[in-house]
């Protein structure tokens, strides 16, 4: 008798792990900080509630890099994961390749193409015009965190222009307080640079050099500007810069160590996370010159093609993140906007209502432009030629702006 139960409970284990197996998701990703990872568990449950195991796969390092490193192998040695967070460019490649699954019949069926953006949705398809990835953000590049408290206590405003920046920053450095919070790792600087870029020649300039890839744009006046820019803020950072994670340069701010941190509103996530207000603890406004230009980049999940066993999770998965509600909770957390247009903003705080309005009128005016540091410019090979001498030229203090400018030119055209 206690032999046939023992065998009865081995005998339900097994069909409950089968069915488990069977359930599971994996999804690759780089979510690891704190605001991040609020983020993501509001999918994971999601996923749960619709009766999927999560099967997480993170690999730490901001933007990315280490995780694209890492799927490359994997894809290499023929073991994909059913999911993986990408952006922009990459998502292309891998499609390019053959190697994602046609996610069109949840898209069509539930309108994406009403929804997303066009400038959005041209990275979500493959060149059939079938979607192979489902956008989960969108994220703005080209903004500045700064400490509250420290803004007040100096009595200064957020610049207007670039030589106001640096006039504020001589008096937050002369109180005793670290101008800028930077880490030094090639796509945090790529990441200002973004704006630097557009700050020196605005969006007309910023599309045809950063994604038109036009030679005498590469290597002009305005990149030579943009590189003069990346000097002076090379001044304003503190000693150990070097190798900083983004989310340590965050909490820098937010525990009244720095002022001000140039970032993508991942960083927002991270003041959310701890519990602070913007207007009140910390404020968000545009790197000068950058008004009303929105540099985006775009987590997107795309498919592999792992089999016919999982095409139905894949599947569920890209219609749990293009559901209206989640897009809501989940870009609340994450620091971003939805990328559906038709998320009211009714719950999102002040950053996230201006950046909401602030796309709606780039959207119009065709200044809703991919970030270069975030893979939405230009193809990631060219890319990494081109953060390469931006990261060269940070940390060579002295170096001249306009060898720079025409090394970038350079090295763009080679790579491209
Ligand atoms: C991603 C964000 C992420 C950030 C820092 C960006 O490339 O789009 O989702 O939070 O990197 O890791």
């Amino acid at each position: 008798m206690k032999m046939k139960m023992v065998v009865a409970v081995m005998a339900l284990f097994a069909v409950r792990h089968a069915w488990a197996e069977e359930q599971a998701v994996e999804v690759v990703h780089w979510w690891t900080s704190g605001g991040e990872a609020a983020a993501l568990n509001v999918l994971k449950e999601d996923m749960q509630k619709r009766g999927y195991a999560w099967k997480d796969s993170p690999i730490a390092g901001g933007g990315g890099e280490q995780a694209r490193t890492v799927l490359r192998a994997r894809v290499a040695a023929g073991n994909p994961p059913d999911a993986m967070q990408m952006l922009g460019f990459t998502i292309r490649d891998y499609a390019d390749e053959g190697l994602l699954g046609d996610l069109s019949s949840v898209a069509n069926k539930e309108g994406w193409d009403k929804v997303v953006p066009a400038p959005l949705a041209k990275f979500s398809k493959n060149a059939k015009g079938q979607w192979v990835a489902a956008p989960v953000n969108i994220h703005r590049t080209n903004w500045i965190w700064a400490n509250k408290k420290i803004f007040d206590e100096l009595k200064i405003s957020p610049p207007k222009t670039f030589d106001e920046l640096i006039a504020i920053s001589a008096k937050i450095k002369a109180a005793g307080y670290i101008p800028l919070a930077h880490g030094g790792q090639p796509w945090q600087e790529a990441t200002i640079f973004d704006s630097a870029v557009m700050s020196a020649g605005g969006p007309a300039f910023y599309k045809k050099a950063m994604i038109e890839l036009d030679p005498a744009a590469l290597g002009s006046k305005n990149m030579e500007k943009a590189f003069d820019q990346m000097a002076k803020l090379r001044t304003l950072v503190d000693d150990n810069f070097s190798g900083r994670d983004w989310n340590l340069a965050t909490a820098m701010v937010i525990n009244g160590k720095a002022a001000m941190q140039m970032m993508g509103d991942w960083a927002k996530g991270e003041f959310i996370k701890a519990g602070k207000k913007p207007n009140v603890d910390f404020l968000c406004f545009q790197y000068p010159g950058t008004e009303g230009a929105f540099t985006f980049n775009t987590d997107q999940f795309a498919m592999f093609k792992v089999g016919e066993k999982q095409a139905k999770g894949q599947l569920t998965l890209a219609s749990a993140v293009m559901n209206p509600s989640f897009q809501e909770a989940f870009n609340l957390a994450k620091g971003s906007i939805p990328a559906r247009t038709d998320v009211p903003d009714t719950k999102f705080e002040a950053c996230g209502k201006k950046s909401m309005a602030d796309l709606k009128v780039a959207i119009k005016n065709d200044t809703m432009l991919g970030s270069f540091a975030h893979g939405h410019a230009m193809p990631d090979a060219v890319k990494g030629a081109g953060y390469d001498v931006v990261t060269k030229f940070f940390n060579h203090p002295g170096a001249s702006s306009a060898e720079a400018a025409k090394e970038f030119a350079k090295a763009i055209e080679a790579a491209k």
